[in-house]
């Protein structure tokens, strides 16, 4: 057995920050492996790549959640004591949780209720001239979610909710004072939602039968126990900052159908099976989460390498996403290949990989590209609009990333 493949760098931390996306596959590719260890923020971490390495990474008799992820990325993005965090059956029974909240039907509420946000907006729109889509789908997604959820939002709160979702997890890369506003944010967000679960658990407040709100207040732990307030609170946002999120997405469909639009035209024929390959290929395609993190539970020995307990582990979910030996001319952006895709749980992972029940894979993956195919038909269909010059770079070293314009539209005229 050998030891894995060591980067030269006794601590990686700054090559991270200046590589980016890309930190793991250069190295991966420099190495010849699909594993590597180095030091990242003092730690001893494996770094993998690939859907071989996902599917290892994913296998709970090795890996655990519990310790995983840095504090800092639990006081910004995911909060303390929520699923993300947890293990074994008791991850099973609170994942539970969330599936019980992905029916279709439900979905398609909450698609309903932005598409009539972004209708509702669309006059708005025509009178500013300019609009920079990403704060405006976050907007309209942080009304919607708060609608579907049943978590009461005044219109004079719509404007800070949203910027706090946001900044959770804009922030949650960053060091020095951006990641203090996170942190802000996250607290601020913690006890507003704090005081709506207690609302609903002191009869203040009723929300539907069905509603997240309402599930997660009333959700009993195995012990038989209600969620602690503040936990509630972790896992309600762990629903609404996200959808918040999926204006990212978006940003970056408006950006696809500016950069190809041949597949402008050809959604514009209103083909519900090409507009799901285009929402995949945006998926696939551009930078969102780069890394996740674990811990080596056992030690156990992979295509030849030891991994040793304890250790922590981070799989690339970009460097999955576009390695070519699971992706044909992964750089290219390309609809079609979603029609031969082979559906493996652990070759396309931008929102994870494994198991929707049983793993850590994303929940909410059904709602971003159901919310995602909403909004392109919208983009396409239901609105003219031009694209004014601007800076669209995506910067591939600021995590998670954007266009750095947030994609302004002008002289929007809502079709009839
Ligand atoms: C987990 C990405 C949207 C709720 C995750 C993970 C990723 C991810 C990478 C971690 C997977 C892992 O640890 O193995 C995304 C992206 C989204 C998105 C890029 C697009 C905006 C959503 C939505 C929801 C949601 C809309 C909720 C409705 C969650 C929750 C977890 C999670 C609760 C933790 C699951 C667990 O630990 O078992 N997501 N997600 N996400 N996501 Fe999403």
């Amino acid at each position: 057995m050998s030891t894995i493949p060591r980067d030269k760098l006794p601590e990686s931390t700054l090559a991270l920050f200046r590589d980016g996306y890309e930190f793991i596959g250069k190295r991966c590719k420099r190495l010849g492996s699909d594993v590597f260890q180095t030091r990242l923020m003092l730690q001893k971490t494996v770094c993998m790549r690939g859907p071989e390495a996902a599917q290892v990474f994913y296998d709970q008799r090795y890996f655990q959640r519990k310790g995983g992820a840095p504090l800092r990325l639990r006081k910004t993005l995911f909060g303390q004591g929520g699923v993300q965090g947890m293990d074994g059956e008791a991850h099973r029974h609170r994942k539970a949780m969330f599936m019980s909240l992905m029916s279709s039907e439900s979905i398609a509420r909450l698609v309903r209720l932005m598409s009539d946000e972004w209708r509702a907006a669309l006059p708005g729109w025509a009178e500013k001239g300019r609009v920079v889509l990403l704060d405006a789908a976050r907007d309209i997604l942080c009304r919607a979610v708060c609608a579907w959820t049943g978590v009461p939002l005044k219109e004079s709160e719509v404007r800070k909710r949203t910027q706090d979702f946001a900044a959770m997890i804009e922030d949650s890369g960053a060091i020095g004072p951006r990641h203090w506003k996170g942190r802000l944010s996250r607290k601020r967000a913690e006890g507003w939602i704090g005081g709506v679960i207690e609302a609903v658990r002191a009869g203040r407040l009723n929300p539907p039968e069905g509603s997240a709100l309402r599930t997660v207040a009333f959700h009993r732990e195995l012990d038989g126990e209600l969620l602690k307030t503040r936990i509630a609170a972790v896992e309600l946002i762990n629903v609404l900052r996200p959808t918040v999120a999926v204006a990212r997405f978006i940003t970056f469909a408006a950006l696809a159908l500016y950069e190809y639009p041949d597949w402008r035209r050809r959604l514009a024929r209103q083909k519900d099976r090409e507009l799901e390959l285009f929402v995949q290929e945006v998926r696939r395609f551009y930078p969102f989460f780069p890394f996740v993190a674990a811990r080596v539970s056992k030690p156990f020995d992979w295509q030849g390498y030891h991994f040793p307990e304890g250790a922590r582990a981070l799989l690339d979910l970009y460097g999955t996403d576009h390695d070519p030996r699971a992706w044909d001319d992964p750089e290219t952006f390309r609809p079609e290949r979603f029609l031969t895709w082979d559906g493996s749980p652990f070759n396309f992972i931008s929102q994870g990989g494994g198991d929707h029940y049983e793993n850590h894979r994303c929940p909410g993956e059904w709602i971003t590209i159901e919310l995602m195919k909403e909004a392109v038909r919208l983009l396409v269909m239901s609105m003219d609009y031009i694209v004014p010059q601007q800076d669209l770079t995506v910067s591939m070293t600021r995590m998670p990333t954007m266009p750095q314009s947030g994609f302004v539209i002008a002289d929007v005229r809502p079709r009839e």
